[in-house]
């Protein structure tokens, strides 16, 4: 035998063992996978057919991620429900979809919410049950963040940021949930963010009320699973909003700046189109952003150590950029 003939047989070798390998190892893995999907599409497809006349409550659609989940679940002929603080907004986002001139659509209604009103939010239910008589999907997106690092964060902020994003959601879930109870149907979802996932500096109160969102709905959703209410918590990476420049700083004062992070993070059309597609497929618990944030999230615990090291980089890093700018 030559040496070229024996290079050839190992070759082959390779590429059986490469075969045996993907045979006997990733085929059974692969296989159930591929078909999960499909199955998971066509329900998804099924269920998209039962989307138009159904009753879509979203908080915080005066901008960002509300407005443009606004657009998504109105297109699939939705009667969506749009409430924030600030109903001129609103009015515009209405216009907007109005303006799409699809047909059959229903007209959006605006309602006024401060989700940091908590004593305000029954009565906000009231009104809300008071234009088609039930909610079939609420979505708590409306939130804040916060840029500043917890020794110079005034207790009232880290208050404010807690009330916002966590009991204004607990509140307005708990004060519907009693009608979704009776129907016995009915889709919670819950917009958290990566950071409810692993923390990172200057974002001690941001992730603290993301984090416990996603406690309480966690715990929701074991209650009513066997009541035909489904709860998702949707955690995006960054998204290009406004939601640096309507940031907190420690005093809170409004940060009013645009992040470098934020201005390069995923459209949200892109984003509402995953959530709308979170809620048809069920999906409880949904992670939506870059490789980075993946890892991070992993990281944190998989191997804490490392991840706390990494973060403690960054901090100091934060730090010293901003000194530079004062
Ligand atoms: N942008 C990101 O990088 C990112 C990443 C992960 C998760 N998220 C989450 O996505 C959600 C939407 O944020 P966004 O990025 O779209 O930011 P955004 O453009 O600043 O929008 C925030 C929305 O929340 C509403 N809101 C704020 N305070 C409120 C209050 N007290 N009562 C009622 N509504 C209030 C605002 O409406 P009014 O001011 O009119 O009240 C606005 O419509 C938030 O929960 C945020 O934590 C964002
Ligand atoms: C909840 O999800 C299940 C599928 O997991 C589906 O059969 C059911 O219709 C959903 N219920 C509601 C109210 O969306």
């Amino acid at each position: 035998m030559k040496v070229e003939d024996l290079n050839k047989c190992a070759g082959s070798t390779d590429w059986n063992v490469l075969y045996w390998v993907l045979g006997t190892i990733l085929m059974p893995v692969a296989l159930p996978l591929a078909l999960f999907n499909i199955w998971q599409r066509f329900r998804a497809q099924k269920y998209r057919n039962q989307l138009p006349g159904k009753v879509v409550l979203i908080t915080g659609a005066s901008s960002g991620v509300g407005e443009a989940l606004a657009h998504v679940f109105y297109k699939a002929g939705c009667k969506v429900i749009l409430a924030a603080r600030r109903t001129l907004e609103l009015e515009r986002v209405k216009k907007d979809l109005l303006a799409l001139d699809l047909e059959p659509a229903y007209p959006p209604t605006v309602l006024g919410l401060d989700l940091a009103e908590l004593n305000t939010i029954p009565d906000f239910v009231t009104r809300v049950l008071g234009v088609y008589n039930q909610v079939d999907i609420l979505i708590n997106n409306g939130g804040i963040s916060v840029r500043a690092d917890v020794a110079s964060t005034a207790v009232d902020v880290d208050l404010k940021i807690m009330v916002v994003n966590y009991f204004g959601s607990v509140a307005l879930t708990k004060a519907l949930l009693p009608s979704m109870l009776k129907r016995k149907s009915g889709h919670i979802c819950f917009i958290s963010s990566v950071q409810g996932k692993f923390a990172i500096p200057q974002r001690a109160a941001y992730s603290a009320s993301k984090h416990a969102m996603q406690a309480f709905a966690d715990s929701l959703r074991s209650e009513v699973a066997s009541k035909n209410i489904n709860v998702s918590t949707v955690s995006p990476g960054y998204v290009r909003t406004q939601l640096s420049l309507n940031a907190l700083t420690g005093t809170g004062k409004s940060y009013g700046k645009m992040d470098d992070s934020t201005a390069k993070g995923m459209s949200p059309d892109k984003l509402a189109e995953r959530i709308l597609k979170c809620i048809l497929r069920n999906e409880p618990d949904i992670l939506v952003s870059d490789v980075q944030a993946k890892v991070a999230y992993y990281l944190r615990h998989l191997c804490p150590s490392l991840f706390f090291w990494i973060m403690a980089k960054r901090a100091l890093k934060l730090e010293k950029a901003e000194k530079k700018t004062g």
